[in-house]
């Protein structure tokens, strides 16, 4: 395979880029590198990619909502087989600071990598990340990918919707093999500073109150990197086997199906630390959902996906990686 990822200076995208460069395949990735959180630690994860890589993996710093320079990747691009885009404006609070951000790379910027994907004379699969977040407040668990989904509760969920939308538009019209994966709350090594296990681990070892909202009433599906990475492939390696009558277009749920609550969360990076977190209780945040926990039947049942990871064993793999990486 040769796969175009963008975002791959993202937590995600690296980590399958690494993965798809260890397992011999070409990756071209593109990112722009911007600063909604430390580029220093995108920077060092583009580092990684880039020597495990080496001939096999080229990086193009765009901006994908860049029409121009996305487009002038085309010829380059023509033996590309599948295209990941992972490039987003992440996070749920944020929108509510930035909304801006999201509609020019969640949507502008999606439309730009779907225009460029059917273009591409080899592709067989087209897969985007979507998100948990497109569930709002419902309140029938598991989520499943049957659920009724119209009432996002954050722009980010709306923009993640629109993407499913535009998904089933690029594969109904040009019959471009589309699958979309909702990610339920990924952690581990190579994670955002801007997600919980970074956060928490962050300021517990400086000392800072973590701020706990809802008073700590919410329930994550937290699931580890190498589930995720182990899940993207799966689909990268099952082309769709559909009725030439039907539109090449299906969504999944990539979670760990297993429904924890934020103490018990913070408690496991509490242990692992060996130090107790300061807490800063805090109302429900504005755009917050109570809970996620993914219904994984169809993804098990198509792709064999099965993940492994608890959060006693994940949370002390990413604290010891925080401890290395940043020299505690
Ligand atoms: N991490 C999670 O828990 C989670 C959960 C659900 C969905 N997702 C989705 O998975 C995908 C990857 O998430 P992540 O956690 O790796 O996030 P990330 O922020 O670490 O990675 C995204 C990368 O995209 C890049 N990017 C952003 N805007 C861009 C633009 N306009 N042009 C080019 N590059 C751009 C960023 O620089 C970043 O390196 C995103 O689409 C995100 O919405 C993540």
């Amino acid at each position: 395979m040769k796969i175009l990822i963008t975002g791959v200076a993202g937590f995600i995208g690296s980590s399958l880029a690494m993965e798809l460069l260890a397992t011999g395949h070409e990756v071209v990735g593109i990112d722009n590198l911007n600063d909604y959180y430390d580029v220093n630690l995108k920077k060092a994860r583009l580092e990684r990619v880039s020597s495990a890589g080496k001939g096999a993996f080229v990086f193009h710093k765009i901006n994908i909502a860049d029409k121009e320079a996305m487009f002038g990747l085309e010829d380059s691009c023509r033996d590309v087989t599948h295209v990941v885009n992972l490039a987003a404006q992440p996070g749920v609070r944020y929108s509510l600071i930035n909304p801006f951000a999201y509609a020019e790379t969640n949507v502008m910027g999606f439309v730009v990598v779907a225009e460029l994907a059917r273009r591409l004379p080899k592709l067989e699969q087209f897969v985007y990340a979507s998100s948990s977040s497109v569930y709002g407040g419902n309140t029938k668990t598991p989520f499943s990918v049957d659920d009724p989904v119209e009432k996002p509760v954050s722009l980010y969920a709306a923009t993640k919707r629109s993407d499913e939308l535009i998904a089933h538009t690029y594969a109904h019209l040009y019959k471009m093999p589309c699958t979309g994966l909702r990610f339920f709350t990924v952690y581990g090594p190579w994670g955002r500073p801007d997600m919980a296990a970074y956060l928490f681990t962050s300021n517990i070892l400086a000392d800072k109150p973590i701020p706990v909202f809802n008073n700590g009433e919410m329930r994550r599906d937290f699931t580890y990197i190498d589930d995720i990475i182990a899940g993207i492939v799966g689909v990268l390696k099952n082309p769709m086997r559909l009725q030439p009558d039907q539109v090449p277009c299906r969504l999944y749920n990539i979670g760990n199906s297993q429904t924890e609550t934020l103490m018990d969360y913070i408690s496991e990076i509490e242990k692992a630390l060996g130090k107790g977190a300061v807490y800063n209780f805090l109302p429900m945040q504005a755009g917050d959902v109570y809970e996620t926990f993914a219904d994984i039947e169809a993804t098990k049942r198509d792709f064999g996906y099965a993940p492994t990871t608890t959060i006693q064993e994940g949370i002390p793999r990413f604290v010891e990686w925080y401890k290395e990486f940043h020299g505690v």
